[in-house]
């Protein structure tokens, strides 16, 4: 490790050095393009063809083929661009992911991080400056590990709940998962790294999921996941994009040029580069003319495309150099643009006592409380209280894969192994045993702490007759039930796993004041829910979710989180009943496969989630939007304007007894068609008991237009628009119906 730190020093000190003579660029008054423009320049052809071709960002038992030189300076992350160091230009040292600085594949022992709460959970605050803070855990983190690319926010629509990385995304919904992914990834960058928006586009499965292609009218895609990234990326000015394994209309998400050059660097003017996916890449001429700028990990390829080849390709003109100068300069004005050119980021220790009190804000405003009859908040002097499944004795769950951090506090027993081999990269060498990683501290010791006098007990569950037997002596019962996700791997259904559902019909049939509290990636079904008082959703609440349950189940803190994904009923109520391609395994990182395509028709269209609860008519277990408080709260006063665009104002009072917040929710149905509604915006209020506030919502126009092609643009059909207020996409309080006048506007 030390021999990085002195490889860094040294090329700071070498671009500290520099006049403005020799390296105009480092004239901080020029803008991050004409900078990039400047070096790009300089560069020679060698070093252009160098830093759009990553590796991975460590030595992998020394099989990676990195040149002796850059041996030392690998970050011992996923992934790693050697440094021009002639010109000062750094090295890119790319860190995963979305919900942590995670880089548990290269077993870097005693290496932990703030573990964030899952993408779903963030979403679930409705906050988005809470998201801004929590991506600026994210970016603190990122630069205090000596990294300056950081590989999230991750963000697909959630149109497979059973997606095993549902948990790392943002929920259902363009409008939400724009806002707060784009308000994430702003937080990260404001800390001086580049953070990257991905998986570009409709990666919502893993089954299947380098082969698999969605199908789909680009017409609704630009109106549900394209509108969410566009949202994100201008909200945030993200510096990369990640091209996902995917194809979509047939073509690789990394080769699509409708999607990588049409849509993402025309029609949205985005500037920065896209990096390919780890494995993604299936071409040298074809992904370089359709826009892909950088070859990520060219050892998790089938093959080595953008080395070589790509050399090859650009002297044969099959790729011009004009594309080449493109690709690095796009790298280039987003390292400028992020500051990682003029600040480096240096290895130091971080505040984690303000990360930790973070994420403990955006846990406890993420759980949801789904279902109360009055068992909750609990009573500080209830007598004896059973704690029951989940490992709740270890930590919170977390989920799988590349974006799995090992969490402040981890130790060996907080790590449950899974069974199999070891997880592996095919020729590169052993890494860790596949493991559920728990994140301490454990909600077992923050409720025996908030419950003072009563004797709280704890078992397993495995075992369905101690189970009941603790319940029966007890006074109150706090079930923990877990949903493991996973990347690389989808659950096979909605059901909670391994006899937990049993267990918790037992437990309840025993006990009548049993409390539910979930630990998923996303929904999950409830046969037992009429046996039960209380349900809340924790999620993967992260390394301060043990504090937040406790805080949420005692009435410490009041529950606000509202779902970002319905619950339905049943798998027959989803687009998919089943997954499409069930039973197709695909490992990304087995050099030479390409499986069979799977035809994946994403036939909801445009209308996810809610929307498509509302063409079908069916009625969901808990809608989208859907949160209860401790308190309650009145809406009144509504007052619509149309015109241009939609203005809502209302009003909302807190009319209980307890200071709480309201997630106070617009939806609207453009005229004609069917009776879809669309969420346009909402406002989070707290509010004192008896407190009323005023609030305006002002529609963002793409969500109530439509996308046409040829020519391209968003149509605001002038008309009638129906718009709901309410509590959920369900639960709605005001009616009201306004004229809008119509308008087209730009793609
Ligand atoms: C994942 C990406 C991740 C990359 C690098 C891939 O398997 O899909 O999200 O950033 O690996 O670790």
């Amino acid at each position: 490790m030390a021999r990085v730190v002195v490889g860094c020093a040294f090329a700071v000190v070498i671009a500290m050095a520099a006049s403005a003579a020799d390296r105009p660029w480092i004239d901080r008054a020029l803008s991050p393009d004409a900078r990039a423009a400047l070096v790009v320049k300089e560069l020679t052809q060698e070093e252009k063809l160098r830093y759009v071709h990553g590796y991975y960002g460590g030595n992998l038992n020394g099989i990676q083929h990195i040149p002796q030189e850059w041996i030392a300076d690998l970050p011992n992350s996923a992934g790693y661009i050697p440094p021009i160091t002639r010109l000062g230009i750094p090295a890119l040292k790319e860190t995963d992911a979305g919900l942590g600085i995670a880089n548990h594949r290269h077993m870097r022992e005693g290496d932990t991080a703030t573990a964030l709460p899952s993408g779903l959970a963030t979403a679930a605050t409705f906050n988005p400056a809470l998201a801004f803070e929590v991506g600026s855990v994210l970016g603190r983190e990122t630069r205090d590990k000596g990294f300056n690319v950081v590989l999230g926010g991750a963000m697909n629509l959630t149109r497979e709940p059973r997606g095993g990385r549902s948990f790392e995304y943002a929920g259902e919904d363009p409008l939400l998962a724009g806002i707060i992914v784009g308000e994430e990834v702003r937080g990260t960058q404001a800390q001086g790294v580049v953070s990257t928006v991905k998986h570009y586009a409709l990666n919502f499965q893993e089954t299947a999921r380098t082969s698999i292609s969605a199908n789909i009218a680009w017409s609704a895609a630009r109106e549900s996941d394209l509108l969410a990234f566009e949202l994100a990326i201008e909200r945030s000015n993200a510096g990369a994009v990640m091209c996902s394994y995917n194809r979509v209309n047939g073509v690789y998400g990394c080769e699509n040029s409708y999607l990588l050059t049409k849509v993402l660097k025309q029609d949205w003017s985005f500037p920065g580069w896209v990096m390919s996916d780890w494995g993604a890449v299936h071409s040298t001429v074809d992904a370089a003319n359709a826009g892909l700028d950088q070859e990520s990990a060219f050892l998790a390829d089938s093959a080595d495309f953008f080395g070589e080849p790509l050399k090859v390709a650009v002297a044969e003109r099959k790729v011009s150099q004009a594309r080449l100068d493109d690709m690095v300069q796009r790298i280039l004005r987003s390292a400028f643009a992020a500051g990682v050119i003029d600040n480096p980021p240096q290895k130091a220790p971080t505040d984690l006592k303000r990360h930790a009190e973070i994420v403990q804000r955006a846990a406890e405003q993420g759980i949801v409380l789904l279902k109360n009859t009055g068992v909750l908040p609990l009573a500080a002097n209830a007598k004896s209280i059973a704690v029951i499944g989940g490992h709740a004795d270890l930590g919170v769950l977390s989920g799988g894969g590349s974006s799995q951090v090992i969490p402040i506090g981890d130790t060996p027993e907080t790590e449950v192994p899974v069974g199999g081999p070891a997880f592996k990269f095919p020729g590169l060498g052993w890494v860790r045993q596949p493991a559920m990683v728990f994140d301490p501290p454990s909600p077992l010791a923050e409720i025996k702490r908030l419950a003072r006098a009563a004797r709280v007990r704890f078992a397993n569950g495995k075992d369905i007759a101690e189970a009941v037997r603790l319940a029966k002596s007890s006074d109150i019962v706090i079930v923990f039930a877990n949903q493991w996700m996973r990347e690389s791997e989808d659950v096979l259904d909605l059901s909670l796993p391994d006899g937990q559902n049993d267990m918790i019909a037992a437990v309840a049939a025993t006990n009548r004041h049993t409390i539910v509290v979930l630990q998923t990636g996303g929904p999950i079904l409830m046969p037992w829910l009429n046996a039960v008082p209380a349900v809340v959703e924790a999620w993967y609440s992260g390394n301060r979710g043990g504090i937040a349950i406790a805080n949420i189940l005692f009435g410490t803190v009041n529950p606000s989180g509202r779902l970002p994904v319905s619950f339905p009923a049943g798998e027959y109520q989803l687009a998919h009943p089943e997954i499409v391609g069930k039973g197709t395994t695909t490992n990304p990182y087995a050099p030479g496969t390409v499986p069979p395509p799977v035809n994946g028709d994403a036939f909801e269209g445009a209308d996810i989630g809610y929307r498509w609860f509302d063409k079908k008519g069916s009625k969901p277990l808990f809608p989208f939007g859907h949160g209860l408080s401790y308190t309650q709260f009145s809406y009144g006063g509504l007052k619509l304007e149309g015109g241009g665009a939609l203005t809502v104002r209302f009003t909302v009072m807190n009319t209980g007894k307890r200071a709480g917040s309201e997630t106070a929710q617009v939806y609207a149905v453009p005229p004609g068609g069917t009776a879809v509604k669309r969420l346009v915006g909402w406002a989070r209020v707290e509010l004192k008991p008896g407190e009323m506030r005023d609030v305006t919502v002002i529609s963002e126009p793409r969500i109530l237009a439509a996308f046409r092609e040829n020519p391209d643009g968003w149509h605001l059909s002038a008309g009638s628009y129906a718009v709901a207020v309410g509590a959920s996409s369900e639960d709605v309080r005001l009616n009201g119906k306004v004229e809008l006048s119509g308008a087209t506007l730009k793609p």
